[in-house]
C-alpha cells in the first residue's frame, strides 16, 4: 500500500491500514512493542492506520504531508488532549503540560527564558559547571564504568541548575527531584494503557506515584515560597513563573509554578537523559563517524575548557546529534485529539479520535530516507537538508514536535550536549563496558533496554 508524499497536505487517498488486535498480538508477541509499532509503519508506508486496542482506537500518522496536516495546517483541529495523555496530568497539572489558555500564558513566558538568546546568558555559567562535573567524572570513569544514564543526569541537572534555579536549590536536591519525578512518569504506564480506568480504581504504580509526588511538593513547595519573598527581577525559570500572570492579569499560584516546573523536567530531562545516552552507544558503534566528531573537537577545543563560544564551531558534532535524534528519535509518539471531523490522506476522523504522529517511524520512512537503519550524520550537511526539505517539506525530521507545541528545550539540549562533548572527548576516548548490542526498548521515551556502562580512555 502507498500512499502521496511531500509538502501537499491532504492528499486525496483513501488507503487506510487497519490493525486487528490479533495482528497487534501477533507482532507483540515476536518481538515487543517497538517491534510491532515497526512493522505496522513499515507495512502502513505512509498510509493512516488505525490500531485497534478495544475500546480505544488510535490513528497512527507518519506521512510527511499529513504531520504537516495535523500539526501545521489543521493545528487547530487538533489538541493535546489525547486520552492516554489523561494521566500525566495529574503529575503535571495545569499548564504549560495543558491547553488552551492556562496553557498559553505558560507558553508565552517560557518560550522567552528558552529563547536561544536568553538562554544565551546562561551558557558561560552553564560551561563551567560541566566542565566541573566532567572533571569529576573523568576522574571516576577514566578508574572504573560507571553507569551512562546516571552520569549524564548528574551533568545534565548541575547545567540546568542555573537556567531552572539559578543555583538556589542544591544540586542534592535537583538529582533528587530528577528521580522523583521519573519514577513518577514511569508509574502510569498501565494508566496509559487503560485510559478509562477512574483514579479511584487501583493500579499498579499508583503508590510509587503518590510517594514521588510528596518529595517532589517537598522539594518545590519551599523553592516557590522562598522565590515570592526575593525582589523581582530574576532570570532564572521559577522567577519568571513567580512573576508571570495569568490571562486575566492574576499572578501564576504557587501551584501553577510549581506543575510548570514539574512539567519542564517531565518534558525535559527523561528525554535528555535518553537522547545522551544514545550519544555514547552511537559513538561505540560509528567508530568511523566518530573519529570524526574527535578530530573536530581536537582541533577546536583541544584538551581545553570547552565554552559558549564551541556551541557554535563543531558543525560536524551537531550532525552527528541530529543523526543520534533520528535514529533514536525518543519523544517517540506525539498525541493529539481531533475536536472536529476532519480528513487525513482521505481517511475520516471523527471528532474526539485520538491521532498519534510518531517521529520515531516518519524518520524510517524508505521513501524519505535512503536505507534508514544505517547510521550516516551525512544526511545533515546544509546541502541535503535543503534538498530535503525541497522534496518532502519540513516534516520528515522532527525530534523536538513542531507547531505551536514544538519543544521548548531544543537549545538547551544542543547547547547542554554540544558542552558536554566539547568537554569530555578533548580529554578522553568513550569506551563501552558490553557483551551484546544495546536493544531499544518502547516507554514514554524510546531508551537502551538495560543499563550503559562507559569507561574513559585518558587521550595520550
Ligand atoms: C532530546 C531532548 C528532547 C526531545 C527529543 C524532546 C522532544 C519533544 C517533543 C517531540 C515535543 C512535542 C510534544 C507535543 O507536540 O505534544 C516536546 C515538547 C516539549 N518539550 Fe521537549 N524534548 C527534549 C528536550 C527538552 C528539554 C531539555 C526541555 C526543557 C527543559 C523540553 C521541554 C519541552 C516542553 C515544555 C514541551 C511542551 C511545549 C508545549 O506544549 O508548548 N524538552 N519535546
Amino acid at each position: 500500500m502507498s500512499t502521496a508524499i511531500g509538502a501537499e497536505s491532504g492528499t486525496p487517498d483513501a488507503s487506510l491500514e487497519r490493525v486487528s488486535p490479533r495482528r497487534l498480538v501477533s507482532l507483540y508477541r515476536q518481538g515487543g512493542p517497538l517491534h510491532a509499532l515497526e512493522s505496522i509503519g513499515r507495512a502502513a508506508e505512509g498510509a493512516v492506520a488505525r490500531i485497534d486496542l478495544g475500546p480505544f482506537r488510535p490513528y497512527l500518522v507518519t506521512d510527511p504531508a499529513h504531520v504537516q496536516h495535523v500539526l501545521r495546517d489543521r493545528a487547530d483541529n487538533y489538541e493535546r488532549g489525547a486520552v492516554m495523555w489523561k494521566p500525566v496530568s495529574r503529575l503535571v497539572g495545569n499548564g504549560i503540560s495543558s491547553e488552551g489558555t492556562p496553557w498559553r500564558s505558560s507558553r508565552e513566558v517560557l518560550a522567552k527564558v528558552f529563547s536561544g538568546q536568553y538562554i544565551g546568558r546562561f551558557t558561560e555559567r552553564m560551561a563551567e559547571a560541566i566542565n566541573a562535573a566532567a572533571d569529576d567524572l573523568l576522574a571516576r570513569a577514566t578508574r572504573e564504568p560507571v553507569d551512562v544514564r546516571r552520569e549524564m543526569n548528574r551533568l545534565m541537572h548541575r547545567a540546568i541548575s542555573l537556567v531552572f534555579f539559578d543555583d538556589r536549590l542544591p544540586v542534592e536536591d535537583i538529582d533528587r527531584l530528577g528521580t522523583a519525578v521519573s519514577a513518577a512518569s514511569g508509574s502510569f504506564m498501565s494508566r496509559m494503557a487503560m485510559p478509562f480506568m477512574p483514579n479511584a480504581v487501583p493500579m499498579p504504580g499508583d503508590l510509587t506515584f503518590r510517594r514521588a509526588t510528596r518529595t517532589v511538593d517537598e522539594i518545590l513547595g519551599p523553592l516557590v515560597a522562598e522565590g515570592r519573598r526575593r525582589p523581582p527581577g530574576g532570570h532564572d525559570v521559577v522567577s519568571k513563573l513567580i512573576e508571570a500572570r495569568e490571562a486575566d492579569g492574576t499572578p501564576f499560584s504557587d501551584q501553577r509554578v510549581r506543575d510548570d516546573v514539574v512539567g519542564l523536567f517531565v518534558a525535559g530531562t527523561e528525554s535528555t537523559a535518553d537522547g545522551l545516552t544514545w550519544l555514547w552507544v552511537a559513538l561505540d558503534e560509528h567508530p568511523e563517524h566518530a573519529a570524526r566528531v574527535y578530530a573536530e573537537i581536537e582541533r577546536e577545543v583541544g584538551d581545553g575548557r570547552a565554552g559558549p563560544e564551541h556551541v557554535r564551531r563543531l558543525p560536524y558534532t551537531q550532525m552527528f546529534l541530529q543523526e543520534v535524534l533520528r535514529l533514536h528519535s525518543v519523544g517517540w509518539a506525539v498525541p493529539r485529539m481531533a475536536v472536529a471531523d476532519d480528513v487525513i490522506g482521505g481517511v475520516p476522523i471523527k471528532a474526539g479520535s485520538t491521532v498519534v504522529l510518531s517521529p520515531y517511524l516518519t524518520h524510517r520512512d524508505r521513501r524519505v530516507w535512503e536505507r534508514p537503519e544505517e547510521f550516516d550524520p551525512e544526511r545533515f550537511t546544509p546541502e541535503r537538508v535543503k534538498e530535503r526539505v525541497q522534496r518532502y517539506g519540513r516534516f520528515a525530521y522532527f525530534p523536538f514536535g513542531a507547531g505551536e507545541h514544538v519543544c521548548l528545550g531544543e537549545q538547551l539540549f544542543k547547547i547542554e550536549t554540544t558542552l558536554i562533548m566539547a568537554s569530555l572527548l578533548g580529554r578522553a576516548r568513550p569506551v563501552l563496558h558490553r557483551s551484546e548490542p544495546i536493544e531499544p526498548k518502547l516507554t514514554l521515551t524510546v531508551r537502551p533496554s538495560r543499563p550503559v556502562e562507559l569507561m574513559l580512555a585518558a587521550r595520550s
